[in-house]
């Protein structure tokens, strides 16, 4: 699964803004690639105050994306190349400007417009301080005063990400009808599916209790202890299972996967249980310490956890929320993944970095499941870690009061020709984030067909991938030293060297694919990971 971040992936009119249109123009790039299907951030009509995450209108595209028959025509074209499509799904808040919102924040408290949110009075004198405790995920309080028709403070109402994203309340039974509705419209016109955004977020603890921090980023979930109040709450399967019996009235196979950043692995798999969602995003994986025995223990727990409820096991290392994973391998081992990264923070190792996301990404395409990747890591492209603080866009840098930069630095638009204007996303120079000029020698035309390329590694292990079925094979673990990972998928050995020294391969094991050289002597060097017939 290929995640494309519209906005960033190709730019057909040169306003700087990827687009539909720019995304069919390149649709035989992900076939070349080897990817089977697509997953598109959101391209509906929005504010921009969340980069689309903030919808205001479910049923259509954004006029900076194109129109709704760009989507019909990139359905049928994708389609036509066997790739599938699906799409992103925002149901835990819609934007501040949705007519829902609008109405509510002209209504009076208590009356039915409010109910579709989470509308509150304030506490102490006056009703001047927020309701609870709660945090926005993004910094700040997760509560925004309105002022009421006479100028005067009123209520509070709840947004866990931005101000511009109030919380719906899925207790309203016309929140749950709308969503159903939503759902059959874009199957209708034919997609194949959704990925849900904050899947485990709708459902809030009814009393809205005041909730006491960790030290850690508010997003985090303990693994153990009282779970926080406004995630990952049992009432969200409930509405997992109606979605699930609308998309099995639908002809074809079409799927939901979970966005939940949920821990530990077995409360993820309650949401791909055989009556709800069909994958979930295993962010447990993406944060796991690059040695054998954290990845040891969460590729064995993970496949432990789905395989009790049947479901595929998931693998993913970067997305547009998170340090591009070849940057990310480049901090010190052990580091608490930052969330964002600027000029004056230390520096990742980018030579280190890319060889180990090599090793991590060879290693995650031979485990069995799916396999998502997000636009540009198949050209091995870092995070933009000296992005002017001006040029940034996430509401995280503003709202956490400028102590974390955010997430622009992996949402750069991506590189294709090395030479061209924007190095080929679009033709103008134009670009809605800063380009750093070293995404010349990580442009696609740079890389095709030469060996040794991070694309003509990805390309390969697709290749491969897909002959030996690797997806749904079967995991087994094979003993070696302590700072070896090695298992066998079907008739493919897989040996990842997290240790100093060489490590040997077992006697007959035949090489067919390697994340770097391997020594004269045929050994498996540092931070390599290398696939062998047995
Ligand atoms: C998760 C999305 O991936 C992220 O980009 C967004 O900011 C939040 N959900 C809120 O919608």
């Amino acid at each position: 699964m290929y995640q494309i971040y519209p906005r960033s992936f190709a730019d057909s009119d040169g306003d700087g803004i990827g687009d539909l249109p720019g995304i069919t123009a390149r649709l035989d790039h992900l076939v070349e690639l080897g990817a089977d299907a697509v997953w598109l951030s959101p391209f509906y009509p929005s504010p921009q105050a969340d980069a689309g995450y903030d919808v205001a209108d479910y049923r259509g595209v954004d006029p900076i994306f194109g129109r709704l028959e760009d989507i019909d025509k990139l359905l049928t074209q994708a389609h036509s190349r066997g790739l599938r499509v699906i799409v992103d799904l925002v149901p835990n808040h819609t934007s501040s400007a949705h007519p829902w919102f609008v109405e509510a924040l002209a209504s009076t408290p208590g009356s039915a417009a409010r109910q579709r949110y989470i509308f509150r009075d304030g506490r102490g004198a006056g009703g001047d301080k927020p309701p609870n405790s709660w945090q926005s995920v993004f910094g700040g309080p997760a509560w925004t005063r309105v002022t009421d028709a006479d100028g005067a403070p009123g209520q509070w109402y709840l947004h866990l990400f931005d101000a511009g994203q109030p919380d719906l309340n899925w207790d309203h039974p016309e929140i749950r009808a709308e969503f159903g509705d939503i759902l059959r419209f874009w199957l209708d016109r034919g997609v194949d599916g959704f990925r849900v955004d904050v899947a485990h977020g709708l459902v809030k603890q009814a009393d809205l209790a005041d909730w006491h921090y960790p030290d850690e980023p508010v997003s985090g979930e303990p693994v153990e202890g009282p779970r926080p109040p406004m995630w990952d709450q049992d009432g969200v399967h409930d509405i997992y299972r109606d979605w699930r019996s609308i998309l099995d009235k639908y002809p074809g196979d079409r799927v939901l996967v979970a966005e939940a950043w949920v821990q530990p692995a077995e409360r993820l798999a309650a949401y791909v249980r055989p009556d709800e969602m069909h994958q979930a995003f295993n962010f447990e994986y993406l944060e796991a310490a690059w040695t054998a025995p954290a990845q040891y223990a969460v590729i064995d727990r993970s496949l432990a956890a789905t395989d009790a409820v049947g479901a595929p096991t998931t693998w993913v290392l970067s997305n547009h929320d998170v340090l591009r994973h070849a940057s990310r391998l480049g901090l010190p081992v052990g580091t608490i993944r930052p969330r964002g990264i600027g000029a004056d923070d230390p520096q990742p190792d980018a030579a280190l970095g890319l060889r180990r996301a090599r090793a991590a990404t060879l290693m995650m395409l031979a485990l069995p499941g799916s396999a998502y990747l997000y636009q540009g890591e198949e050209l091995g492209l870092p995070e933009h870690t000296t992005m002017a603080d001006d040029a940034r866009q996430d509401p995280t840098w503003v709202r956490s009061g400028q102590t974390e930069r955010g997430r622009d630095g992996c949402r750069v638009p991506i590189p294709w020709e090395a030479d061209a204007p924007s190095y080929g996303f679009g033709p103008t120079d134009s670009s809605w984030l800063p380009q750093p000029a070293v995404w010349a020698e990580y442009a696609l035309d740079r890389q095709r067909d030469v060996p040794g390329s991070t694309y003509e590694l990805y390309r390969t292990a697709l290749r491969l991938r897909r002959d030996l079925a690797l997806g749904t094979g079967r995991l087994s673990w094979v003993d070696g030293p302590e700072d070896v990972l090695a298992f066998r998928n079907g008739e493919l050995l897989v040996v990842t060297n997290f240790g100093a020294e060489p490590a040997a391969l077992p006697e007959g094991a035949e090489p067919i694919h390697a994340s770097a050289a391997l020594d004269p002597d045929g050994r498996v060097p540092t931070d390599v990971t290398v696939w062998a017939r047995v």
